[in-house]
């Protein structure tokens, strides 16, 4: 594909984003469009929201003149490519593709002969040719295959993972047609080392929950056995090593204290809201596992209250300090965090609830939680300090030596005063 070619990406979030800087660097000429004004403000000033795309390098794309961040839909104008990257929730355990719905209607103002837009919102097979082509075809008046091009292509964007990036993680593309696939591959073959083509977009919509789930079940089955083995009084850290040592067959996951972000906690709902739909069965699977992911905060807290309650203190009496409030490690996302779900449920049984997380650019933890830098005096002062997610910039060492007593869902410190998960 010739550099310079128009591209526009709809949703400048954790995944738009990103994908917008990749086809800058690729040569492209991109719009950023997003219906947030501050986040577009932001960004067309070089402020970027997410560890994976620095503002050094937001600088970099913006001076470059091929970037631009806008709230205006009219600059979404003469488009060659256009990529819908908007959120799609769940609203009462059902997808709520509303988003998708806007950002399609919007593009459809603006298509013209020989251009193509992808999907790569997270969805439920059938989104992309049962829901966006009719709308793409009813606002524009053009055919789908026969004037514009659609495919989908699901992001595997894993934040904070420094090895395996936007560029170098093989990506899945779809198209309604042979030549939507060869438009949609052609362009991501563009900005990614690997593309890795399947015949359908339901395929590739399914191969994304697919992903999805056999994560969220997997976290699901090593949270359930942290909690048996704990009261098998058996450490399920060191079983957990022992079972990883095998060289086939085996995949490693480890406990925590639920499971948080845009992804794990919605996703597989997507997949067992279709089968419930269309099938009329549960997909029990996602259903079991969204039950014990959904109880771990609840078990982190009945952990919390029976450490408390060995020093002689009700939850209601202590002062505690929390350890990492973004869902993941490394990174600033706080969205549908366990840890913030822990914070609530202690902040209602009255305790003092303190919380360090250098990551998050959020000021607020939730209501009643007191966000404090990580000092001596800090760890000191708390009952007990309880390490939710194990960012690397927090100094262990220190912790350890200051505190009273420590709870640690990640397995990260060791010592006479840690307990594990
Ligand atoms: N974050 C991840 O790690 C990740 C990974 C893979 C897939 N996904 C999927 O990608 C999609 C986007 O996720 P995200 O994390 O980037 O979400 P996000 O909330 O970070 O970003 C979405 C952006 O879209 C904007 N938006 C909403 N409606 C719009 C419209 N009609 N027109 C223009 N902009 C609009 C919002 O203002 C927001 O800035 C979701 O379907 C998600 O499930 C996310």
């Amino acid at each position: 594909m010739k550099p310079a070619e128009r591209v526009v990406v709809v949703g400048q979030g954790y995944v738009g984003l990103p994908l917008a800087m990749a086809a800058v660097a690729a040569g492209f000429d991109v719009v950023g469009f997003d219906i947030d004004v501050e986040r577009t403000k932001n960004l067309a000033m070089g402020t970027s929201f997410t560890t994976d795309v620095t503002d050094g390098e937001l600088l970099a794309a913006l001076a470059t003149n091929r970037y631009c961040a806008t709230d205006r839909p009219e600059a979404c104008g003469d488009f060659d490519i256009a990529v819908i990257t908007v959120p799609t929730p769940l609203h009462d355990g059902a997808p709520d593709l509303t988003y998708i719905v806007d950002a399609s209607r919007t593009l459809s103002g603006y298509l013209r002969p020989g251009s193509t837009i992808i999907l790569e919102s997270t969805t439920y097979p059938g989104t992309t040719e049962d829901m966006m082509v009719p709308l793409l075809e009813a606002g524009s008046g053009l055919r789908a295959g026969a004037d514009f091009f659609v495919g989908y292509s699901p992001e595997r964007i894993d934040p904070g993972n420094q090895m395996w990036r936007f560029g170098n993680t093989p990506k899945i593309v779809s198209g309604i047609d042979e030549a939507s696939l060869e438009n949609v591959a052609r362009f991501y073959g563009s900005i990614v080392d690997t593309v890795i083509p399947v015949e359908a977009t339901k395929v590739a919509e399914l191969a994304k929950l697919i992903e999805n789930t056999f994560r969220h079940v997997n976290i699901a089955l090593v949270n359930e056995l942290a909690v048996i083995a704990d009261e098998l009084n058996i450490d399920i850290w060191a079983a957990i090593d022992a079972a990883a040592s095998k060289p086939f067959g085996y995949m490693k996951f480890t406990p925590g204290p639920g499971v948080g972000g845009h992804c794990l906690p919605i996703d597989p709902s997507y997949l067992s809201w279709t089968v419930r739909r269309r099938v009329g069965r549960p997909f029990r699977f996602v259903e079991l596992a969204n039950d014990i992911n959904e109880h771990m905060p609840h078990y982190v807290v009945g952990r919390i209250r029976a450490a408390l309650n060995k020093q002689g203190i009700s939850t209601s009496r202590s002062r505690l300090l929390l350890l990492g409030m973004s869902y993941k490690r490394n990174t600033n996302d706080i969205r549908e965090s366990p840890a913030c779900k822990v914070a609530k449920l202690l902040v209602a049984d009255g305790a003092d609830v303190h919380a360090v997380d250098p990551y998050a650019t959020l000021d607020v933890f939730g209501e009643g939680v007191t966000r404090a830098d990580l000092t001596a005096q800090e760890v000191q002062a708390a009952d007990l300090v309880v390490v939710l997610t194990d960012h690397d910039d927090i100094n262990y060492d220190m912790v350890i030596a200051e505190a009273t007593a420590v709870l640690d869902t990640r397995h990260r410190l060791q010592g006479p005063r840690v307990e594990h998960l």
